[in-house]
């Protein structure tokens, strides 16, 4: 598979929304790689996946699975039947719960789909880091150490801000993938997004796959704003 693309959040709440926006690339030669989150999963249930992937996309669930490395391995194999191209755990679920992930979601015939790590979540400040979870190594201390566990567990890679992707790269190698979000058009509209950078500057510091949502699912025209996302991050 290809190891640089952009990957469209498609954050929608149902299947008529999804599809409504899926038509809209009907034409397109190269069909997006998309993101399937929690909101439309458990709205529309495995169904969903199965019609997108129909459809000739490549897809990331990110369902984001944390529990007992028992019932995360079981988890892993019933999405290991589903075909889809990457999926996630939390790295806070400990090395040997990755472990257990990585071996639920491998097919008896040996494949498997890409599976990456989520390090610390954006939404995470190192103020209740240390107030709530009595942790007190800054953030970018935690995303390398979480990084580290989640190559050691045998992992393809890791969710992290555009801006941490050099470092987890220097921390981890080249290969380890690096999938990003908090990505932005220089002259766009950051909404809630706090780190973010541009799709040639991901590209600079190292992003493999960038993740964008709204500065192309809310664009006035999704396609125009797909393909510049496409241009400026792979210079196609
Ligand atoms: O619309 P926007 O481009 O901000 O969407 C980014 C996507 O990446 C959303 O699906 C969001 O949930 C996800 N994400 C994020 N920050 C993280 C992890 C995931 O924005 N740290």
């Amino acid at each position: 598979m290809q190891q640089h693309d952009v990957i469209i959040a498609c954050d929608f709440k149902s299947a008529e929304d999804t599809f409504r926006f899926l038509d809209l690339f009907e034409e397109e030669a190269r069909k997006p790689f998309l993101k399937i989150g929690m909101e439309l999963y458990y709205a529309e249930g495995p169904a969903i996946v199965r019609e997108i992937k129909r459809r000739g996309h490549r897809i990331f669930l990110d369902l984001k699975l944390h529990d007992i490395p028992n019932t995360v391995r079981k988890a892993m194999a019933v999405l290991s039947r589903f075909d889809v191209d990457m999926c996630n755990v939390h790295a806070a679920g400990t090395i040997e719960m990755m472990r257990a992930a990585r071996e639920g979601l491998t097919r008896p015939d040996g494949t498997r789909p890409l599976l990456i790590a989520v390090t610390q979540l954006t939404s995470t400040s190192e103020e209740r880091m240390r107030r709530e979870l009595l942790i007190d190594a800054s953030i970018g201390e935690t995303i390398v150490q979480y990084a580290r566990n989640t190559r050691e567990a045998g992992l393809d890679g890791v969710v992290c801000s555009p801006l941490e992707a050099g470092m987890v790269h220097e921390a981890c190698g080249r290969e380890f993938l690096t999938v990003t979000p908090g990505v932005r058009f220089a002259d766009g509209d950051v909404a809630d997004q706090v780190r973010v950078t541009t799709p040639a500057r991901a590209r600079e510091i190292g992003s493999d796959f960038i993740v964008v949502g709204r500065p192309i699912t809310a664009a006035a025209d999704p396609v125009a704003a797909y393909r510049r996302c496409v241009r400026e991050f792979l210079g196609e």
